[in-house]
């Protein structure tokens, strides 16, 4: 039985000022014992943002896949476990459309922040035209193939599918839609890992609301989900929680 997990995502969002949010947010995940939660937050508020909520789970955004050195303005998986993350995201669909990486980058960004022993959630997702010429289940079979590694398991490794088209338009798929490439994902990841791809968990990401969360978290084969929009304070965020318990 996998455990239902929350995360918010505030991207380039956020200051010291908003850290009060996390005070309800980590309250919230205290009061719901059956349900894992978390925020990743901007690289310069990890530290300050464990500081304010110590003991709930914060998060990075991004890592890079090299130890250290000449990549200017980037940040090691060492890095941000020195200033108290616990996971990070890889892979989002943003750093791929902005930044030009691909799944082979989350593949090692992945690869790296285990290493330091962080937690990761791996995206993945198909755009809008890629669902409309028919191809997201194949699109998101060969993300999960070039980017799950190897050693794989549910005790470290999240996935998350984030359709980009659904990613702060307010549109999400059908949940027979979400459904389906779920498990599809899961298929794909038991052909990589074999049964550890049992325990793990598989996100829906992209405009997720307390409107649609317990629908949505309601639907086969969803764990979670990672939240961006509705993430950035507690009163939209908290019943996100709440609808997972
Ligand atoms: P959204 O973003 O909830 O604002 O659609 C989700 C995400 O990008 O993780």
């Amino acid at each position: 039985m996998r455990r239902k997990l929350v995360v918010g995502n505030w991207k380039m969002n956020g200051s010291l000022a908003m850290l009060a949010e996390l005070d309800a947010i980590a309250a919230a995940a205290a009061a719901h014992a059956d349900v894992d939660a978390g925020v990743a937050v901007p690289t310069t508020l990890i530290a300050p943002a464990v500081a304010r909520v110590p003991g709930f789970a914060i998060g990075a955004q991004d890592v890079h896949a090299a130890e250290k050195g000449a990549h200017t303005g980037c940040v090691s998986a060492a890095m941000l476990v020195e200033a108290g993350a616990v996971f990070t995201i890889v892979g989002h669909s943003e750093r791929r459309h902005d930044q030009g990486e691909t799944s082979q980058d989350a593949w090692a960004k992945a690869a790296a922040a285990h290493k330091h022993g962080l937690g990761v959630i791996l995206c993945c997702g198909e755009t809008e035209a890629e669902r409309d010429a028919g191809r997201a289940e194949r699109v998101i079979q060969a993300q999960v193939e070039k980017s799950l590694p190897e050693n794989a398991d549910g005790s470290w490794l999240t996935l998350a599918y984030e359709p980009r088209w659904a990613i702060g338009t307010g549109r999400t798929p059908t949940l027979d839609e979400i459904s389906a490439i779920h498990s599809i994902a899961r298929a794909r990841m038991r052909h990589l890992v074999g049964d550890r791809a049992d325990g793990i968990r598989i996100l829906y990401g992209g405009s997720v609301t307390g409107d649609n969360a317990a629908s949505i978290l309601g639907a086969p084969d969803v764990d979670g989900a990672l939240v961006g929009g509705a993430s950035l304070t507690a009163a939209k965020f908290v019943p996100i929680i709440t609808a997972a318990a």
